[in-house]
């Protein structure tokens, strides 16, 4: 790849942090939706990935954004060696301070050398105290630019809606500062399969994360052991695409089966061969699965 192939993309932003701290709340005051609202018991059943533009020092700019059920999706996308995200925004709630997965989400973050925004959330709250958080975070290495330090922290009320724009300049700030964000979009895609269910009338139904290339319709792909022709995509809102660009997140139709959150996928010119691999895979996960099992039994015979 020349570096004249590559092209600027958005940088792609996950939310982390502890339970109830506000991450579904602080992502619908970014869309100004209202997911957290119609969630069942208000937790996060599923990830969801969508694009916002905003204007950032004259210039509009993308960020797309994936909202992970806590840190478990990012653990199993790491998992399959897949790494997803640009830049990690870690929820903390004033009130409440750094709890256990607040830890364990900068943990994550940090293993994967991941740039972290901090967002001291519910601020409007009696108890807050955004302070606290700053200095709390400093002994495990996050440092805010106040105290002499390079991360940025911004104070939000996801509930009101402040802060939110200051947010969005810390995560361009952070990702103009140090990060090479480039694609070619002029290649087959690639990517990785973020979330994945079977719809009853459109079957197997995958959100995709465009990481270099072009994703069209009518390509074929391979995601982990599923394949298949790209039938349709949409974007967050269902509006149909018919190409999507590196950094993009969007709803394919058209796979054999139900891909797993943090498959890798590709395109594969050949929808024959694109089907071989998928079933050459299935096969190597089959006998894995058949080996791990006899070694099982055989242990059990003798003990
Ligand atoms: P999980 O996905 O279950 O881990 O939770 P979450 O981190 O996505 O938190 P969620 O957005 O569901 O918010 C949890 C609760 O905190 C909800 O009742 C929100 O209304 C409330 N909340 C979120 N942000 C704020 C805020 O800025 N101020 C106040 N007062 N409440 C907030
Ligand atoms: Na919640
Ligand atoms: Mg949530």
């Amino acid at each position: 790849e020349t570096d004249d192939e590559l092209v600027a993309r958005p940088p792609v932003v996950t939310v982390m942090g502890h339970v109830d701290h506000g991450k579904t709340a602080l992502l619908d005051a970014i869309r100004n939706a209202k997911v957290a609202a119609g969630e069942a018991g208000g937790i996060t059943q599923h990830i969801g990935a969508y694009q916002v533009i905003t204007e950032h020092e004259g210039i509009e700019r993308a960020i797309t954004f994936i909202d992970t059920p806590g840190h478990e999706a990012f653990t199993a996308m790491r998992a399959r060696g897949a790494q997803v995200t640009d830049i990690a925004i870690l929820v903390v709630a004033a009130d409440d301070g750094i709890m256990p997965q607040t830890i364990e989400a900068l943990n994550h973050a940090q293993a994967a050398n991941v740039p972290i925004v901090v967002a001291v959330n519910k601020i409007d709250k009696p108890g807050a105290n955004p302070q606290k958080v700053r200095q709390q975070l400093t002994e495990f290495g996050l440092v805010a630019e106040e105290y002499g330090g390079d991360v940025m922290f911004v104070d939000v009320s996801a509930k009101q809606g402040t802060g939110i724009q200051e947010v969005l300049n810390a995560v361009l700030l952070t990702a103009d500062a140090g990060l090479d964000m480039r694609a070619n979009p002029d290649k087959d895609a690639r990517g990785v399969a973020i979330e994945a269910r079977l719809d009853k009338g459109r079957g197997a139904v995958a959100t995709v994360l465009i990481q270099s290339g072009t994703l069209n319709v009518g390509d074929s792909i391979v995601a982990g052991t599923a394949y298949g022709r790209v039938r349709a995509m949409a974007d967050e809102n269902g509006v149909p695409v018919l190409a999507a660009t590196p950094s993009r997140a969007v709803q394919v139709q058209g796979l054999s089966s139900v891909p797993r959150a943090g498959d890798t996928f590709l395109v594969i010119q050949e929808d024959r061969t694109a089907r071989q691999i998928a079933e050459k895979r299935e096969a190597a996960e089959r006998n894995a699965l058949l080996a791990k099992a006899r070694k099982r039994i055989s242990l059990e015979d003798f003990t």
